[in-house]
């Protein structure tokens, strides 16, 4: 600065002032970068559950016996399903109207997904994750569920039926 006006040294301040907010706000950003950085590394979002697709039909949650419409003790219903190039298992699945139903589902090959007729069951289904969600099914009736992830040749043949009774 070589005029030493007192015009010119009030804007220098104001330019320096400005220029250390900025430098705040840039500093604020990357301090919240790296943060949610961290914190995601070290922490990965809740509810996302794994599980090893090579092993589904030797052991656990998802062997074939265990496939189906369960309800506990508690009256809690629960539909376990498993997606493999060109099918669910199982290809039929019967729950209660106005019930709350809780979906458990994975693949075993690649991404599939399913939606249950016209409703908001509705899902992506990818190997080595289990997704989940819960509806329940007002109208009773037979509605068809197919998968609406492209998996292959056989996609457009792949699709199970989901029977709501009273
Ligand atoms: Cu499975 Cu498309």
């Amino acid at each position: 600065a070589i005029s030493h006006s007192p015009a010119a040294e009030s804007a220098e301040r104001h330019e320096r002032r400005w220029a250390v907010i900025v430098g705040g706000i840039i500093a604020l950003l990357i301090a919240m970068m790296v943060f949610t950085g961290l914190h995601w590394a070290a922490m990965p979002p809740s509810r996302v559950e794994t599980i090893d697709p090579r092993t589904l039909h030797q052991r656990g949650e998802f062997i074939e016996a265990n496939l189906g419409t369960t309800v506990d003790a508690q009256g809690q219903v629960t539909v376990r399903l498993v997606a493999q190039q060109y099918s669910f298992t199982p290809q039929c699945i019967v729950v209660p109207a106005d019930t709350p139903v809780t979906f458990r589902a994975t693949a075993s090959d690649v991404v599939h997904g399913f939606v249950v007729g016209r409703t908001n069951a509705n899902v992506m289904l990818i190997p080595g994750f289990v997704s989940t969600f819960t509806t329940a099914f007002r109208k009773t009736g037979e509605m068809l569920m197919p998968c609406h992830e492209y998996c292959g040749t056989g996609h457009e043949g792949m699709w199970a039926r989901v029977q709501v009774v009273d």
